[in-house]
């Protein structure tokens, strides 16, 4: 924890924080602190208040009360501009990058005014930021032909170039493959221990457990504790963030399967800058049945998920749902035929951010607006079907007539949830369903795929959590490079073997 380099930035203190929303107590006489040379870790339920307190100190919010203090002076942190001046930057659980633009453009962008530096020393000097701390960055691609990965890590070198000693991460694993996790946490401690700040937000325990000095839980807006990591198990900070026992296991019964609900025949398609994503996929799924599909994200998932949702066109090969081909059929036509999607990026593909939170629960066609427009809604109806969805899956909204925009990330997510859910689909293709969903909602969405599979939804599970996989699919197939390497039983396979085939290896097994 010594730190190397002088840092601006010593101690931050914030205390008494209060912050008020239409109908919420976002932040509710809230302290919280961090050192230089510190990982911080903030934990805490959808909506409990950590993002707003940390756009607090990024100066995006204002607070309706309390103190912020760096190195024992109180300070007014108003824009984040302001923030960036003082030394604090923040990596946001949504990215913020122009995608026209290249890195080094996007890293330029927006500086108070200064020398303007010419791009080829911006680029020079993301080179040697990168090197530094480990971030792998190409400062002249442009932003759209990035990975989610990329991107983040785009977004770290901009705060490194704006002289941040304090970072704010807010979910930044959510996105990540689990490698790239690893490459993160390694680029983070290497920054801790070149005495910056970091405040790390994730519902991940592990992951708190393996990178955190400090961990404070938040629930409800309220200050739970802060605690030292040393000595703290997984099942006491999920009490801490739910104030109950959380189940962190699933119970797996055998279900009857039925007949194929889907099937593809060596369907084949390209990704997005042209390559063949997805090489003679075949696989079939019954009702009653979840196949899990394993495999490192940029293998192939997104573009199989899309083929089925008809929101992808495919280059060869043939879909079925119950029997019949679909190939042609457009998205709105599949939802009609029984297919739910829940998708990997829900922020952009799953709902209308202006739209009200009963709104987004009845959106029939999930492909984004226009979408027909009935003559005739009834309102009662949406109401109470809307009301229903927001407790099962407890949503924390003010009402359902709030915009989903003023929804924490996790809420947004469970809206999609539960809107896919609610139709009781023939088949569900689920994508990444518990990214970044508090524990409390992993626990509810993962019994809620099991009842779907006990009705005889047949569910197609796409996941980077191997540990998510294991627990709920009946067989897995694992992808890599757009082919699947192997459909294992879920009895007889272990994570070893998984782990092997998601790397290209062939095991031989019975
Ligand atoms: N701009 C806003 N307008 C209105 N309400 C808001 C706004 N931002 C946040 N809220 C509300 O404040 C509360 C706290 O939200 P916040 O985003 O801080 O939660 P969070 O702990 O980050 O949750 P998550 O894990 O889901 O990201 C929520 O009830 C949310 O609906
Ligand atoms: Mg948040």
């Amino acid at each position: 924890m010594a730190a190397a380099h002088a840092r601006r930035i010593q101690r931050v203190e914030m205390d008494k924080i209060v912050k008020r929303f239409p109908g919420v107590l976002a932040c509710d006489d809230v302290a919280f602190d961090i050192q230089a040379g510190e990982v911080h870790a903030l934990l805490g339920e959808n909506g409990a208040g950590k993002s707003t307190l940390m756009k607090i100190l990024y100066g995006l919010y204002q607070p309706d009360g309390g103190f912020i203090r760096i190195n024992g002076s109180e300070v007014r942190i108003s824009s984040p501009l302001d923030a960036i001046a003082q030394g604090i930057g923040m990596v946001h659980q949504h990215f913020m990058l122009v995608d026209t633009l290249t890195v080094a453009e996007n890293v330029a962008l927006g500086l108070p005014s200064g020398p303007v530096l010419g791009l080829a020393q911006v680029e020079q000097r993301i080179r040697s930021l990168s090197q530094e701390y480990g971030i792998q960055v190409d400062p002249r691609a442009p932003v759209w032909t990035l990975s989610v990965g990329e991107r983040q890590r785009v977004e770290i070198v901009k705060a490194l170039y704006r002289g941040a000693d304090l970072l704010i991460l807010d979910e930044p694993t959510a996105v990540l493959t689990p490698q790239e996790v690893d490459e993160l946490f390694s680029t983070l401690r290497h920054m801790a221990h070149d005495g910056h700040s970091l405040i790390f937000i994730s519902h991940k325990l592990h992951e708190v457990l393996a990178l955190a000095d400090r961990i404070t839980v938040l629930r409800e807006g309220r200050l739970i504790g802060t605690q030292a990591r040393i000595g703290v198990t997984r099942p006491q900070l999920a009490r801490m963030m739910v104030g109950r026992e959380v189940l962190l296991a699933r119970t797996h019964v055998p279900v009857p399967l039925g007949d194929d609900r889907m099937a593809l025949h060596q369907v084949s398609a390209r990704g997005v800058t042209g390559q063949l994503a997805l090489n003679e996929v075949s696989l079939r799924v019954r009702s009653g049945e979840i196949l899990g599909v394993a495999g490192v994200s940029g293998n192939g998932q997104r573009e199989l998920a899309e083929v089925i949702a008809g929101l992808r066109p495919t280059t060869g090969g043939k879909i079925e749902l119950d029997g019949r081909d679909v190939s042609r059929h457009s998205a709105a036509q599949r939802t009609n035929d029984g297919l739910a999607y829940i998708p990997e990026e829900r922020m952009v593909d799953g709902v209308i951010q202006e739209f009200s939170v009963a709104e987004n629960l009845i959106l029939q066609d999930h492909t984004r607006p226009p979408y027909s427009k009935r003559l005739f809604i009834d309102f009662t109806a949406v109401a109470q079907q809307s009301r229903e969805l927001v407790n099962q899956f407890r949503v924390k909204t003010p009402s359902i007539d709030t915009p989903v925009r003023s929804l924490s990330g996790g809420n947004i997510q469970k809206i999609i949830l539960a809107r896919e859910l609610a139709r009781n689909p023939k088949v569900l293709i689920a994508a990444q369903p518990t990214r970044g969903v508090d524990i409390g909602a992993t626990e509810y969405i993962h019994q809620r795929l099991l009842d779907q599979r006990s009705r005889g939804t047949a569910t197609l599970l796409i996941s980077e959590d191997l540990d998510e996989v294991l627990a709920l699919s009946d067989r897995i197939a694992v992808l890599y490079e757009g082919r699947i390497m192997d459909i294992v039983e879920r009895e007889t396979t272990s994570a070893e073997e998984i782990g092997l085939l998601m790397a290209g290896v062939h095991t031989t097994h019975a």
